[in-house]
């Protein structure tokens, strides 16, 4: 089953995860979607697959009200990223949804209309969340070729989309990576294949070491927290990926 936890809070400000589901059958990728609340404004990132939206929708209103949901992030154009829009706008017509300018009219195949997108130009922008700022950084080609990552300089977390994810096997379910090189194992194959280009990882990795980043939070795998987060970004710089690899 999905749970929602609460991983960052300080007053009114606060960021919770839908966990992944150890239930889950194999055949589906299983994902996390985070939820930043200020006040009574929330966004939701990566909302998820049409299929989980039944297990994410009745994680979160177990602890905060849904309707508290004023808009939501997509990373990417991915299935596994937002092709549950259509039932969110189901739920809340006037929901609103960031996501980069390249996919804004493709991601109306999965719903919505022109009240619904809020295009992210190539060069990201803030996203203001009642009185919290956050900002909509650019991480092109990580996989998508119009891709952000959200950023929360307040909470000094990053959700980083794909980046950062690890296919975990059977049984590994910790929130938190526990054990830095035990885990980067099950993120090696992921990002070498799923990673598009050299030039753009390591574009991303200088623009994420200038951000202070306590919680670095990927849509797949386990959270990097303090030290792990300058070893992740470290350990991806150097990884070979995308182009040039041969298969
Ligand atoms: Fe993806
Ligand atoms: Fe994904």
């Amino acid at each position: 089953m999905k749970k929602i936890e609460v991983i960052y809070e300080s007053g009114n400000h606060q960021w919770a995860v839908v966990t992944r589901d150890p239930e889950k059958p194999d055949y589906i990728i299983d994902t996390n979607e985070y939820l930043i609340g200020q006040g009574d404004q929330f966004i939701l990132t990566d909302p998820g697959g049409m299929e989980i939206f039944p297990a994410v929708f009745s994680a979160i209103s177990a602890r905060y009200d849904p309707r508290n949901i004023k808009a939501l992030f997509a990373s990417h154009q991915d299935p596994d990223i937002i092709s549950s829009l259509a039932l969110w706008l189901d739920f809340e017509p006037q929901l609103k949804c960031y996501l980069s300018w390249l996919w804004s009219s493709f991601i109306p195949h999965f719903g919505g209309n022109n009240e619904t997108f809020i295009s992210i130009p190539d060069e990201g922008m803030e996203i203001m969340l009642d009185r919290l700022k956050l900002q909509a950084i650019p991480a092109h080609y990580l996989h998508s070729s119009g891709n952000f990552n959200l950023y929360d300089a307040k909470a000094a977390i990053l959700f980083s989309g794909d980046i950062g994810a690890a296919l975990l096997p059977e049984g590994e379910n910790d929130l938190i990576v526990k054990d830095f090189d035990h885990h980067i194992k099950f993120a090696k194959g992921f990002h070498s294949r799923w990673m598009g280009s050299n030039e753009a990882k390591l574009d991303w990795c200088e623009r994420a070491s200038k951000l202070k980043i306590d919680m670095l939070c990927p849509q797949h795998g386990a959270i990097y927290q303090g030290a792990d987060v300058e070893r992740f970004i470290d350990w991806f710089s150097k990884l070979p990926v995308g182009l040039g690899l041969r298969y």
